[in-house]
This record gives C-alpha cells, structure tokens and sequence, in this order.
C-alpha cells in the first residue's frame, strides 16, 4: 500500500494551473478532522466561524487566539494529510504588522498550521506582506468579511455595484501583490468572482457563496450537515442532516431512560454468581 502524502503549497498551485478544482471546508474538532482528513478534503480552514458554530457566540468576534491555537492543534491532529489554513480572530493583526507576524507565527508553532488567513483588502496588505516575508503563506478575505460585518452592514452580498465592484478587484490586486497565496471571496456576485480569477496571476482563488468561476470552493462544516440550528445562508448546500440524526437520538435516549428500555443487558457488565455469593458473604 502507497503512503498518502501531505497536500504541500507546489500541489495546490498545480491543480490551480491544471484547473482542478479545490476542494476546501471549514472544521474545528479532532473527530471531524479525522472524517475531512479520510474523505480526501485538500484545505481545511479553522475559522474563526468557531465562536458561533461551537462555542455559542453571537459573532466572531470574541473569540481569541488561544481559541484559536486549541482548536487548530485538534484539527492538525485529526488531520494530518490537509494543507491547514489558521483563522487570524479579531484584534490578532489588525493593531500592527508585527502583531499580525507573531500571532500568524504562532499558529504554525503552537498549532502545526501550513498557513493562515485574514480578512480585508489593500489596507491588510502590509499585514500580509509582513507575513509572507516572515516565510509563512498568508490568505487573504474579501467580499463579506465577518469581523466588520458591523461596518458593512451585516451579512449581506458585498460587490453588487459597478463602484464596490472595482473597490473588490483593486484589494484583491493588492493582497496578490503583498504575496497571498490564496484569496478568499466571501458572498460576492459570480461575474465579480469570475473577474478575479481570470486576472489573478499567482493566487489561488477560493469562493464561498461567490459561484464557480474561482479555483476551489469551500463551505462551512456546520451549514453542510444542519449543525447550526440558529442559521442556515442561503449559499450553503445541506449534503446530510447531521443535526436532524442527533436531535432524534436524543429525543430516544431521553424516552427510552424513562421508559427503563435502555440500558438493556448488552449495555451493561454482569458478574458471575460465585463472585456475587462470596461479596454478599463478606457484606454480611
Ligand atoms: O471563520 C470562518 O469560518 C471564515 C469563513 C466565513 C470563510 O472565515
């Protein structure tokens, strides 16, 4: 039996030449790392989406990077084979570039990441250029960018016009520019993505909501299986309904413990009646 080998950045920019697309998914747990890891998935991202899909946050944005580095280290140990891409949360690059090298440093350190990402545009590059002189491969994030939801107007298609249009396509200039290796395009119209990608020269372009015209495509875990009750983006395609299963397990384990049907003997350990005999013995 052949060995599998780790997804290196060479393989990704082969099937971006090749035109091969990209399969990519968010993931933040060991289990589901081993599952992403088996299936073949070829970039995973720890997103910073985790303060909402698995720690209950309104947003994203209470989320630290301690947050960040356990969840990452669980993904790296469940998924050894994926290119891994570290979310950099709020505050963690924003004050300075060289806030945004020691805290994407750490992620490779402490986290084993191949990579990380951040959100903004021309006004980030200097962060991202920081980063990739330091030798660590940095993505960028346009389009609807969660940490500034709040300045953008909540979550909602970005690009629609001619003028925020242009504004996309010049920040996505200037990330490839600073060195990105990939550009992430959140929620923005397919035409606007397609643009990007025919004029991107060295970046992977990977769309989320923004159509195929991009080298890949990535969808967030939870959206996929029904694992986040509170919302469901109109973008995101259901494959299973993970959280239908598990909500009618529950409701079963509850009904059946009332009802005294679980546990039933192949639940439980017996023991053999000398051993019971002699134990009441000593009991008196
Ligand atoms: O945190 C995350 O999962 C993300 C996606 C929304 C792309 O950044």
């Amino acid at each position: 039996m052949t060995e599998r080998k780790k997804i290196t950045l060479p393989e990704l920019y082969k099937k971006r030449a090749t035109g091969d697309p990209i399969v990519m998914l968010t993931c933040y747990d060991y289990p589901t790392a081993c599952f992403q890891d088996e299936a073949g998935i070829e970039m995973v991202l720890v997103g910073d989406s985790l303060g909402m899909t698995m720690l209950g946050y309104e947003s994203t944005l209470p989320v630290t990077m301690e947050d960040m580095i356990r969840h990452s280290q669980a993904v790296r140990r469940g998924a050894p084979h994926v290119w891994l891409v570290g979310d950099m949360p709020y505050m963690s690059y924003q004050p300075s570039v060289e806030s945004a090298i020691r805290n994407a440093g750490r992620f490779m350190a402490e986290a084993g990441c191949d990579s990380i990402k951040l959100e903004g545009g021309a006004e980030m590059a200097d962060r991202i250029a920081g980063i990739v002189k330091s030798g660590i491969p940095a993505m960028g994030h346009l389009g609807l960018t969660p940490q500034s939801s709040s300045a953008l107007g909540g979550f909602r298609l970005q690009g629609k016009s001619a003028l925020t249009a242009k504004k996309i396509i010049d920040d996505a200039k200037a990330l490839e520019q600073a060195g990105a290796f990939a550009i992430l395009l959140e929620m923005v119209p397919d035409r606007l993505c397609k643009i990007i990608t025919e004029r991107s020269e060295n970046s992977i372009i990977i769309s989320l909501g923004a159509g195929p015209g991009a080298h890949g495509q990535l969808l967030i875990y939870h959206d996929m299986f029904g694992l986040y009750p509170k919302f469901k983006p109109r973008m995101a395609k259901v494959y299973g309904n993970a959280g239908e299963v598990i909500l009618n397990g529950l409701q079963n384990y509850v009904q059946e413990v009332k009802s005294q049907v679980f546990p039933a003997p192949e639940n439980y350990f017996g023991m053999k009646d000398e051993d019971y005999d002699q134990l009441m013995e000593m009991l008196g």
